[in-house]
């Protein structure tokens, strides 16, 4: 793919998504008609929808069908808008702005949010167990293993525990790194490997590849959060700029300062598109993503 085509297919790849969560999240008005708004509320119009670029973009390397890549991207993003709701509430990092909007207690109320996020979790589960997904079933029941491993304590839900456990310490560099390789990576890194298992059977090598490389750009997503939390602004970013400050909560830019945290930025963006580069034309998609991560704006 031609670069000057990646806004195309970004575009594409969002309004596709924003379809099909809009079709799997039960309508507003089935009882319980105020929770299914909330989800609803949660999860559509809004986000880069980064996740389910990246299992699109891992699924065009292993040439997989596009219906099948729409459940997976849906059943990553579902466990992602999962992960903001409960991240946004009181006993966590108590947000009241999420993607230019007022986060789910706050429009709702706390028993609503803790119940949106139990509930988008177990619809993400459903997406991967939905029966033909797959010709091959071992291969879909390792998508959900994969899943299961990366949302929970030993991945996102592990991550967002250290997180908050770490609040007013000085980390060092390595346990900064561990947090975010699981708050944040691991969802990141299931996001590419289901795209690519929902393919054809691409060689060890690839495979090892891209997970090699999902690590990179999982670290590297959270790095640029952390830049943006500090150099970016509320109205930009859709959510309260300064909010790690505030929480006195180490990051990249605390433990390493700014230049630095943008170096390592840098740096992990040629990590990750040095390993990409054996691969044709088919992870062209997935090299101008790279980029985008680096470079966006929010
Ligand atoms: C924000 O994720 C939370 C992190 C894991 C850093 P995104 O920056 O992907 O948020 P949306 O989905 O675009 O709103
Ligand atoms: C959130 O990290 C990670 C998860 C939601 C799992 P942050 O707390 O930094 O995310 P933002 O900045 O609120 O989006
Ligand atoms: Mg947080
Ligand atoms: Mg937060
Ligand atoms: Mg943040």
């Amino acid at each position: 793919m031609n670069s000057s085509k990646f806004p195309d297919w970004m575009r594409s790849v969002q309004q596709r998504t924003e379809v099909a969560l809009g079709r799997i999240l039960p309508p507003s008005a089935v009882t319980p008609d105020r929770l299914h708004e909330a989800m609803r509320y949660a999860t559509l119009e809004g986000g880069k929808r980064v996740r389910p670029l990246l299992a699109h973009a891992a699924g065009e390397v292993t040439g997989a069908r596009p219906d099948a890549l729409d459940r997976v991207a849906c059943a990553v993003e579902l466990i992602h808008a999962y992960s903001l709701v409960h991240d946004d509430m009181p006993c966590m990092d108590d947000d009241s702005l999420r993607r230019g909007k007022p986060t789910v207690h706050v429009e709702y109320d706390e028993s609503t949010a803790l119940l949106v996020g139990d509930a988008l979790q177990s619809l993400a589960f459903q997406q991967l167990a939905e029966p033909g997904l797959l010709t091959d079933v071992g291969r879909q029941i390792e998508m959900v293993h994969h899943l299961a491993i990366a949302a929970g304590s030993r991945g996102m839900a592990g991550g967002q525990a250290i997180d908050l456990q770490s609040v007013g310490q000085s980390l060092t560099r390595e346990a900064l790194e561990v947090m975010h390789v699981h708050k944040t990576g691991a969802l990141i890194r299931a996001s590419v490997c289901l795209g690519a298992l929902a393919g054809h059977y691409c060689s060890t090598d690839v495979f090892q590849r891209l997970d090699h490389f999902s690590r990179r750009i999982g670290l590297l997503f959270q790095v640029v959060d952390d830049i943006l939390d500090t150099e970016s602004d509320t109205a930009t970013l859709g959510k309260t700029a300064g909010k790690d400050a505030e929480n006195n909560k180490p990051t990249y830019v605390t433990v390493l300062g700014i230049d630095e945290a943008k170096r390592l930025a840098h740096e992990l963006e040629s990590e990750a598109l040095e390993l990409l580069e054996p691969l044709d034309d088919k992870a062209d998609a997935m090299r101008d993503l790279t980029r985008y991560i680096v470079h966006r704006r929010f």
